[in-house]
Protein backbone atom coordinates (compact mmCIF):
# COMPACT_ATOMS: atom_id res chain seq x y z
CA UNK A 1 0.00 0.00 0.00
CA UNK A 2 1.44 3.35 -1.09
CA UNK A 3 2.18 6.60 1.77
CA UNK A 4 0.34 9.27 -0.09
CA UNK A 5 2.71 11.35 2.56
CA UNK A 6 5.47 10.20 0.61
CA UNK A 7 3.79 10.86 -2.91
CA UNK A 8 2.64 14.48 -1.72
CA UNK A 9 6.27 14.69 -0.88
CA UNK A 10 8.05 13.16 -3.95
CA UNK A 11 5.42 15.40 -5.62
CA UNK A 12 5.77 18.26 -3.77
CA UNK A 13 10.12 17.95 -4.10
CA UNK A 14 9.85 17.89 -8.25
CA UNK A 15 9.14 14.06 -9.20
CA UNK A 16 7.89 12.12 -10.97
CA UNK A 17 5.18 9.40 -9.73
CA UNK A 18 4.57 6.06 -11.91
CA UNK A 19 1.10 5.29 -13.09
CA UNK A 20 0.66 2.64 -10.92
CA UNK A 21 1.25 5.28 -7.76
CA UNK A 22 -1.20 7.94 -9.11
CA UNK A 23 -4.54 4.94 -10.20
CA UNK A 24 -3.47 3.92 -5.80
CA UNK A 25 -4.22 7.59 -5.17
CA UNK A 26 -6.55 8.15 -7.15
CA UNK A 27 -8.79 5.47 -6.40
CA UNK A 28 -8.06 5.21 -2.58
CA UNK A 29 -9.15 8.77 -2.56
CA UNK A 30 -12.54 7.67 -4.23
CA UNK A 31 -13.18 4.88 -1.97
CA UNK A 32 -12.65 7.25 0.77
CA UNK A 33 -9.32 5.44 2.34
CA UNK A 34 -7.57 9.12 1.44
CA UNK A 35 -8.40 11.64 3.25
CA UNK A 36 -9.37 14.94 1.96
CA UNK A 37 -6.31 16.57 3.18
CA UNK A 38 -4.03 14.67 1.59
CA UNK A 39 -5.49 14.77 -1.76
CA UNK A 40 -5.77 18.49 -1.19
CA UNK A 41 -2.06 18.78 -0.21
CA UNK A 42 -1.37 16.17 -3.13
CA UNK A 43 -3.49 18.86 -5.41
CA UNK A 44 -1.16 22.20 -3.91
CA UNK A 45 2.19 20.05 -4.77
CA UNK A 46 1.15 19.67 -8.46
CA UNK A 47 -0.41 23.04 -8.75
CA UNK A 48 3.68 24.11 -8.14
CA UNK A 49 5.28 21.13 -10.33
CA UNK A 50 3.31 20.51 -12.76
CA UNK A 51 2.90 16.75 -14.19
CA UNK A 52 4.67 15.29 -17.14
CA UNK A 53 2.21 14.30 -20.16
CA UNK A 54 2.77 10.44 -18.95
CA UNK A 55 1.32 11.42 -15.13
CA UNK A 56 -1.43 13.31 -17.25
CA UNK A 57 -2.73 10.44 -18.92
CA UNK A 58 -2.00 7.95 -15.63
CA UNK A 59 -4.15 10.85 -14.01
CA UNK A 60 -6.97 10.75 -16.46
CA UNK A 61 -6.83 7.17 -16.38
CA UNK A 62 -7.53 6.58 -12.86
CA UNK A 63 -10.16 9.14 -12.86
CA UNK A 64 -12.06 7.22 -15.47
CA UNK A 65 -11.36 4.04 -13.81
CA UNK A 66 -12.84 4.98 -10.43
CA UNK A 67 -16.29 4.41 -12.01
CA UNK A 68 -18.08 3.01 -14.88
CA UNK A 69 -17.82 4.05 -18.57
CA UNK A 70 -20.26 3.80 -21.28
CA UNK A 71 -19.98 3.47 -24.65
CA UNK A 72 -22.66 5.77 -26.23
CA UNK A 73 -22.12 5.16 -29.66
CA UNK A 74 -21.91 0.87 -29.57
CA UNK A 75 -25.58 1.70 -26.69
CA UNK A 76 -27.25 4.20 -29.40
CA UNK A 77 -26.12 2.73 -33.24
CA UNK A 78 -25.23 5.93 -33.83
CA UNK A 79 -22.11 8.44 -33.52
CA UNK A 80 -23.03 11.04 -30.28
CA UNK A 81 -21.25 14.58 -29.79
CA UNK A 82 -20.23 16.31 -26.56
CA UNK A 83 -19.02 19.60 -25.39
CA UNK A 84 -17.15 21.50 -22.20
CA UNK A 85 -15.96 24.21 -21.34
CA UNK A 86 -12.78 24.97 -19.84
CA UNK A 87 -15.05 27.41 -17.67
CA UNK A 88 -15.98 31.01 -17.33
CA UNK A 89 -18.19 33.95 -16.61
CA UNK A 90 -21.65 33.92 -17.89
CA UNK A 91 -20.80 30.33 -19.68
CA UNK A 92 -23.89 28.56 -20.43
CA UNK A 93 -22.96 28.03 -24.05
CA UNK A 94 -23.71 23.59 -22.99
CA UNK A 95 -27.38 24.89 -22.03
CA UNK A 96 -28.32 26.63 -25.68
CA UNK A 97 -26.12 23.88 -27.89
CA UNK A 98 -27.72 21.13 -26.55
CA UNK A 99 -31.04 21.63 -27.73
CA UNK A 100 -30.20 22.98 -30.87
CA UNK A 101 -27.41 20.11 -32.11
CA UNK A 102 -30.36 17.41 -31.10
CA UNK A 103 -33.39 19.61 -32.82
CA UNK A 104 -30.59 19.28 -35.69
CA UNK A 105 -31.26 14.92 -35.21
CA UNK A 106 -27.53 15.05 -33.28
CA UNK A 107 -27.94 12.78 -30.40
CA UNK A 108 -25.64 14.52 -27.18
CA UNK A 109 -24.82 13.21 -23.96
CA UNK A 110 -23.26 15.36 -21.63
CA UNK A 111 -21.55 15.01 -18.40
CA UNK A 112 -21.20 18.45 -16.63
CA UNK A 113 -19.99 20.25 -13.65
CA UNK A 114 -20.50 22.36 -10.61
CA UNK A 115 -19.25 26.10 -10.46
CA UNK A 116 -15.24 26.08 -9.74
CA UNK A 117 -14.05 29.49 -7.75
CA UNK A 118 -15.26 32.45 -9.87
CA UNK A 119 -16.76 30.38 -12.65
CA UNK A 120 -20.06 29.13 -12.80
CA UNK A 121 -21.06 25.34 -13.70
CA UNK A 122 -23.66 23.92 -15.79
CA UNK A 123 -25.22 21.76 -13.29
CA UNK A 124 -25.38 24.66 -10.76
CA UNK A 125 -27.25 26.52 -13.38
CA UNK A 126 -29.60 23.22 -13.89
CA UNK A 127 -30.69 22.87 -10.52
CA UNK A 128 -32.37 26.62 -10.50
CA UNK A 129 -34.37 24.43 -12.77
CA UNK A 130 -36.84 23.40 -10.06
CA UNK A 131 -37.55 19.55 -10.54
CA UNK A 132 -34.59 18.93 -12.68
CA UNK A 133 -32.56 15.87 -11.77
CA UNK A 134 -28.54 16.24 -12.50
CA UNK A 135 -27.71 12.32 -11.07
CA UNK A 136 -29.68 9.92 -13.74
CA UNK A 137 -28.82 6.09 -13.67
CA UNK A 138 -26.67 5.40 -17.01
CA UNK A 139 -29.63 3.32 -17.98
CA UNK A 140 -31.69 6.28 -17.62
CA UNK A 141 -28.94 8.63 -19.09
CA UNK A 142 -28.68 6.20 -22.10
CA UNK A 143 -32.26 6.23 -22.67
CA UNK A 144 -32.98 9.62 -22.61
CA UNK A 145 -30.00 10.51 -25.52
CA UNK A 146 -31.60 7.99 -27.43
CA UNK A 147 -35.29 9.03 -26.92
CA UNK A 148 -34.91 13.22 -26.58
CA UNK A 149 -31.65 13.37 -28.13
CA UNK A 150 -30.03 15.04 -25.52
CA UNK A 151 -29.02 14.64 -21.49
CA UNK A 152 -26.67 16.85 -19.55
CA UNK A 153 -25.83 15.16 -16.13
CA UNK A 154 -23.36 15.47 -13.16
CA UNK A 155 -20.13 12.69 -12.01
CA UNK A 156 -22.33 10.61 -10.35
CA UNK A 157 -21.20 7.71 -8.41
CA UNK A 158 -20.99 5.06 -11.34
CA UNK A 159 -19.56 7.89 -13.91
CA UNK A 160 -16.05 9.17 -12.98
CA UNK A 161 -16.76 9.67 -8.75
CA UNK A 162 -12.88 10.66 -8.52
CA UNK A 163 -13.38 14.13 -10.65
CA UNK A 164 -16.84 14.36 -8.63
CA UNK A 165 -14.79 14.26 -5.10
CA UNK A 166 -11.87 16.30 -6.35
CA UNK A 167 -13.80 19.01 -8.47
CA UNK A 168 -15.07 19.92 -5.52
CA UNK A 169 -12.45 19.37 -3.05
CA UNK A 170 -10.02 22.08 -6.33
CA UNK A 171 -12.65 24.53 -5.87
CA UNK A 172 -12.12 25.36 -2.48
CA UNK A 173 -8.66 25.11 -2.02
CA UNK A 174 -7.17 27.23 -5.01
CA UNK A 175 -6.27 24.27 -6.62
CA UNK A 176 -8.30 24.94 -10.39
CA UNK A 177 -6.21 26.56 -12.34
CA UNK A 178 -3.65 23.73 -13.24
CA UNK A 179 -3.29 22.66 -17.14
CA UNK A 180 -2.82 18.80 -15.95
CA UNK A 181 -5.95 18.79 -13.57
CA UNK A 182 -8.20 20.61 -15.87
CA UNK A 183 -7.33 18.18 -18.71
CA UNK A 184 -7.74 15.32 -16.33
CA UNK A 185 -11.13 16.62 -15.11
CA UNK A 186 -12.82 17.13 -18.55
CA UNK A 187 -11.18 14.05 -20.35
CA UNK A 188 -11.91 11.82 -18.01
CA UNK A 189 -15.74 13.17 -18.19
CA UNK A 190 -15.70 13.02 -21.66
CA UNK A 191 -14.34 10.23 -22.29
CA UNK A 192 -16.19 8.08 -19.72
CA UNK A 193 -19.46 8.82 -20.91
CA UNK A 194 -18.26 7.56 -24.23
CA UNK A 195 -19.36 10.52 -27.29
CA UNK A 196 -17.46 9.83 -29.95
CA UNK A 197 -16.72 13.35 -31.19
CA UNK A 198 -16.04 16.53 -28.69
CA UNK A 199 -15.97 20.14 -29.07
CA UNK A 200 -13.54 21.65 -26.14
CA UNK A 201 -14.44 25.10 -25.39
CA UNK A 202 -10.76 26.65 -24.06
CA UNK A 203 -11.46 30.00 -22.39
CA UNK A 204 -8.71 32.75 -22.69
CA UNK A 205 -8.40 35.64 -20.44
CA UNK A 206 -8.68 37.18 -16.57
CA UNK A 207 -12.21 35.47 -16.54
CA UNK A 208 -10.55 32.23 -17.05
CA UNK A 209 -8.25 29.84 -15.75
CA UNK A 210 -6.05 29.91 -18.66
CA UNK A 211 -4.78 33.73 -18.51
CA UNK A 212 -2.76 33.36 -21.92
CA UNK A 213 -3.30 32.33 -25.37
CA UNK A 214 0.06 30.37 -25.27
CA UNK A 215 -1.68 28.02 -21.82
CA UNK A 216 -5.04 27.26 -23.61
CA UNK A 217 -2.96 26.05 -26.60
CA UNK A 218 -0.62 23.93 -24.55
CA UNK A 219 -4.19 23.14 -22.69
CA UNK A 220 -6.37 22.39 -25.84
CA UNK A 221 -3.23 19.91 -27.44
CA UNK A 222 -3.04 18.09 -23.92
CA UNK A 223 -6.72 17.64 -23.99
CA UNK A 224 -6.19 16.52 -27.86
CA UNK A 225 -4.13 14.43 -27.34
CA UNK A 226 -6.38 12.30 -24.35
CA UNK A 227 -8.98 12.43 -26.73
CA UNK A 228 -6.89 11.15 -29.71
CA UNK A 229 -5.59 8.38 -27.99
CA UNK A 230 -9.00 7.24 -26.68
CA UNK A 231 -9.61 7.41 -30.75
CA UNK A 232 -12.05 10.39 -30.26
CA UNK A 233 -12.17 13.14 -32.20
CA UNK A 234 -11.60 16.63 -30.58
CA UNK A 235 -11.85 20.12 -32.04
CA UNK A 236 -10.70 22.92 -29.66
CA UNK A 237 -11.82 26.23 -29.81
CA UNK A 238 -10.06 29.11 -28.05
CA UNK A 239 -12.35 31.59 -27.21
CA UNK A 240 -12.47 35.10 -25.34
CA UNK A 241 -12.70 35.23 -21.47
CA UNK A 242 -11.42 38.65 -21.14
CA UNK A 243 -15.12 39.60 -20.66
CA UNK A 244 -18.29 37.65 -19.10
CA UNK A 245 -19.89 35.82 -22.49
CA UNK A 246 -23.22 37.25 -22.66
CA UNK A 247 -25.32 40.04 -20.52
CA UNK A 248 -26.07 37.46 -17.84
CA UNK A 249 -24.04 36.29 -14.84
CA UNK A 250 -25.48 34.09 -12.25
CA UNK A 251 -27.40 30.58 -12.03
CA UNK A 252 -31.11 31.04 -13.02
CA UNK A 253 -30.78 34.73 -14.64
CA UNK A 254 -28.03 32.18 -17.10
CA UNK A 255 -30.55 29.59 -17.82
CA UNK A 256 -33.02 32.55 -18.99
CA UNK A 257 -30.45 33.95 -21.30
CA UNK A 258 -29.68 30.27 -22.77
CA UNK A 259 -33.67 29.76 -23.41
CA UNK A 260 -33.61 33.36 -24.93
CA UNK A 261 -30.62 32.29 -27.39
CA UNK A 262 -32.27 28.75 -28.63
CA UNK A 263 -35.48 30.84 -29.32
CA UNK A 264 -33.78 33.29 -31.27
CA UNK A 265 -33.13 36.37 -28.95
CA UNK A 266 -29.87 36.04 -27.61
CA UNK A 267 -27.19 38.60 -27.27
CA UNK A 268 -24.57 38.76 -30.24
CA UNK A 269 -21.74 37.63 -28.73
CA UNK A 270 -23.05 34.46 -26.83
CA UNK A 271 -25.29 33.47 -30.26
CA UNK A 272 -22.36 33.72 -32.12
CA UNK A 273 -20.48 31.59 -30.13
CA UNK A 274 -23.47 28.86 -30.10
CA UNK A 275 -24.02 28.60 -33.22
CA UNK A 276 -20.36 28.09 -34.16
CA UNK A 277 -20.42 25.66 -31.67
CA UNK A 278 -22.94 23.79 -33.45
CA UNK A 279 -22.13 23.99 -36.66
CA UNK A 280 -18.82 22.33 -35.56
CA UNK A 281 -20.77 19.42 -33.52
CA UNK A 282 -22.94 18.99 -36.62
CA UNK A 283 -20.23 18.50 -38.90
CA UNK A 284 -18.36 16.47 -37.24
CA UNK A 285 -21.70 14.11 -36.87
CA UNK A 286 -22.90 10.95 -39.12
CA UNK A 287 -24.89 13.80 -40.41
CA UNK A 288 -21.91 13.79 -43.25
CA UNK A 289 -22.01 17.75 -43.74
CA UNK A 290 -19.57 20.57 -43.38
CA UNK A 291 -19.50 23.16 -41.16
CA UNK A 292 -21.46 26.05 -43.48
CA UNK A 293 -24.28 23.40 -43.57
CA UNK A 294 -24.14 22.95 -40.32
CA UNK A 295 -23.98 26.44 -39.26
CA UNK A 296 -27.38 26.67 -41.85
CA UNK A 297 -29.19 23.92 -39.87
CA UNK A 298 -28.35 24.83 -36.47
CA UNK A 299 -29.55 28.49 -37.58
CA UNK A 300 -32.92 26.92 -38.80
CA UNK A 301 -33.44 24.97 -35.62
CA UNK A 302 -33.69 28.13 -33.91
CA UNK A 303 -35.86 29.16 -36.36
CA UNK A 304 -38.35 27.32 -36.61
CA UNK A 305 -39.01 26.64 -32.97
CA UNK A 306 -37.54 23.27 -32.96
CA UNK A 307 -34.61 23.84 -30.82
CA UNK A 308 -36.82 25.61 -28.27
CA UNK A 309 -39.54 22.26 -28.71
CA UNK A 310 -36.27 20.29 -28.18
CA UNK A 311 -35.63 22.40 -24.82
CA UNK A 312 -38.63 21.75 -23.06
CA UNK A 313 -38.63 17.90 -24.00
CA UNK A 314 -34.83 17.60 -22.31
CA UNK A 315 -35.63 19.34 -19.35
CA UNK A 316 -39.14 17.83 -18.76
CA UNK A 317 -37.26 14.51 -19.57
CA UNK A 318 -35.19 15.16 -16.49
CA UNK A 319 -37.35 15.51 -14.22
CA UNK A 320 -37.86 19.52 -14.77
CA UNK A 321 -40.35 22.04 -15.01
CA UNK A 322 -39.69 23.85 -18.34
CA UNK A 323 -41.94 26.91 -18.16
CA UNK A 324 -39.53 30.07 -17.47
CA UNK A 325 -41.99 31.30 -14.92
CA UNK A 326 -40.87 28.48 -12.71
CA UNK A 327 -37.14 29.68 -12.07
CA UNK A 328 -36.06 31.79 -9.02
CA UNK A 329 -36.37 35.31 -8.88
CA UNK A 330 -34.37 37.70 -6.54
CA UNK A 331 -36.28 40.04 -4.45
CA UNK A 332 -33.42 43.09 -4.74
CA UNK A 333 -32.81 44.39 -8.69
CA UNK A 334 -30.52 47.45 -8.61
CA UNK A 335 -29.32 49.17 -11.49
CA UNK A 336 -25.72 49.86 -12.07
CA UNK A 337 -24.94 53.42 -13.99
CA UNK A 338 -21.92 54.67 -15.02
CA UNK A 339 -20.63 58.74 -14.62
CA UNK A 340 -18.61 59.22 -17.75
CA UNK A 341 -19.23 59.32 -20.84
CA UNK A 342 -17.34 57.48 -23.30
CA UNK A 343 -16.44 53.92 -24.64
CA UNK A 344 -16.91 50.49 -22.47
CA UNK A 345 -13.11 49.72 -22.83
CA UNK A 346 -12.68 46.77 -20.22
CA UNK A 347 -15.14 44.60 -18.50
CA UNK A 348 -13.13 42.63 -16.29
CA UNK A 349 -14.94 39.22 -15.88
CA UNK A 350 -13.55 37.92 -13.52
CA UNK A 351 -14.75 41.41 -10.95
CA UNK A 352 -18.08 40.50 -12.56
CA UNK A 353 -17.84 36.29 -11.51
CA UNK A 354 -16.26 37.40 -8.12
CA UNK A 355 -19.23 40.25 -7.68
CA UNK A 356 -21.97 37.04 -8.62
CA UNK A 357 -19.89 34.68 -6.29
CA UNK A 358 -20.39 37.02 -3.22
CA UNK A 359 -24.05 37.60 -3.80
CA UNK A 360 -24.16 34.05 -4.00
CA UNK A 361 -24.30 32.34 -7.13
CA UNK A 362 -20.96 30.48 -6.16
CA UNK A 363 -19.55 28.13 -3.32
CA UNK A 364 -17.15 29.49 -0.55
CA UNK A 365 -16.63 26.28 1.07
CA UNK A 366 -17.57 22.41 -0.51
CA UNK A 367 -21.01 22.36 1.90
CA UNK A 368 -21.88 25.97 0.90
CA UNK A 369 -25.86 26.26 -0.46
CA UNK A 370 -25.58 28.73 -3.61
CA UNK A 371 -28.21 31.14 -4.48
CA UNK A 372 -29.64 30.38 -8.12
CA UNK A 373 -31.70 33.45 -8.45
CA UNK A 374 -29.18 36.32 -7.84
CA UNK A 375 -26.33 37.29 -9.98
CA UNK A 376 -25.72 40.08 -12.82
CA UNK A 377 -26.72 41.31 -15.93
CA UNK A 378 -24.06 43.26 -18.18
CA UNK A 379 -25.83 45.09 -20.60
CA UNK A 380 -23.39 47.44 -22.04
CA UNK A 381 -20.25 45.41 -22.83
CA UNK A 382 -16.84 46.55 -24.24
CA UNK A 383 -16.75 48.52 -27.59
CA UNK A 384 -20.35 49.49 -26.08
CA UNK A 385 -20.81 53.93 -26.32
CA UNK A 386 -22.07 54.85 -22.85
CA UNK A 387 -23.51 58.62 -21.53
CA UNK A 388 -22.95 59.58 -17.75
CA UNK A 389 -25.96 58.32 -15.83
CA UNK A 390 -26.24 55.83 -18.41
CA UNK A 391 -27.73 52.16 -16.51
CA UNK A 392 -24.83 49.62 -18.02
CA UNK A 393 -25.61 46.69 -15.46
CA UNK A 394 -27.98 45.28 -13.60
CA UNK A 395 -27.37 43.87 -9.70
CA UNK A 396 -30.07 40.62 -8.69
CA UNK A 397 -29.81 40.11 -4.64
CA UNK A 398 -31.21 38.71 -1.87
CA UNK A 399 -29.94 41.40 0.63
CA UNK A 400 -29.91 45.22 0.31
CA UNK A 401 -26.31 45.06 1.66
CA UNK A 402 -25.24 42.27 -0.49
CA UNK A 403 -26.95 44.62 -3.17
CA UNK A 404 -24.62 47.45 -1.87
CA UNK A 405 -21.47 45.73 -2.45
CA UNK A 406 -21.98 43.99 -5.68
CA UNK A 407 -22.92 47.35 -7.57
CA UNK A 408 -19.82 48.95 -6.34
CA UNK A 409 -17.89 45.56 -6.96
CA UNK A 410 -19.42 46.08 -10.85
CA UNK A 411 -19.02 49.72 -11.68
CA UNK A 412 -15.13 48.65 -11.11
CA UNK A 413 -15.35 46.35 -13.60
CA UNK A 414 -16.31 48.63 -15.90
CA UNK A 415 -13.43 50.98 -17.40
CA UNK A 416 -14.24 53.69 -19.37
CA UNK A 417 -12.11 55.65 -22.07
CA UNK A 418 -12.56 58.52 -24.92
CA UNK A 419 -11.77 56.04 -27.86
CA UNK A 420 -13.44 52.88 -28.46
CA UNK A 421 -11.01 49.96 -27.83
CA UNK A 422 -9.37 47.61 -30.62
CA UNK A 423 -12.39 44.97 -31.15
CA UNK A 424 -11.29 41.57 -30.03
CA UNK A 425 -13.48 38.28 -31.34
CA UNK A 426 -15.25 35.41 -29.30
CA UNK A 427 -13.75 32.59 -31.12
CA UNK A 428 -9.75 33.83 -31.27
CA UNK A 429 -8.76 30.14 -32.36
CA UNK A 430 -9.52 26.63 -33.85
CA UNK A 431 -6.99 24.03 -32.88
CA UNK A 432 -8.00 20.95 -33.91
N1 LIG B 1 -14.25 22.04 -16.12
C1 LIG B 1 -14.08 20.80 -15.60
O1 LIG B 1 -14.87 19.91 -15.82
N2 LIG B 1 -12.98 20.58 -14.86
C2 LIG B 1 -12.06 21.52 -14.59
O2 LIG B 1 -11.10 21.23 -13.92
C3 LIG B 1 -12.25 22.82 -15.13
C4 LIG B 1 -13.37 23.05 -15.89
Amino acid sequence: MIRPAELIQRKRDGGELSAEELSELVLGYARGEVPDYQMAAFCMAVFFKGMSAAETFALTDAMIRSGETIDLGVALGRKVVDKHSTGGVGDKTSLAVGPIVAACGVPLGKMSGRGLGHTGGTLDKLESIPGYRTELTLDEFVEQVRDVGLAIIGQTGDLVPADKLLYGLRDVTATVDQLSLIAASIMSKKLAAGAQAIVLDVKVGDGAFMKTIEDARRLAHTMLELGQVAGREVVCLLTDMEQPLGSAVGNALEVREALATVRGHGPADFTELVLDACAKLLSLSDLGIDEAEGLRRARAAVADGSAEATWRAWIEAQGGTADESALPVAPIVREVAVETDGYVSELGAIDVGNAALHLGAGRRTKEDDIDHAVGVLVHAKRGDRVEAGQTVAEVHARTEAAADEAVRDVLAAYEIAAEPPKQRPVLLEVVR
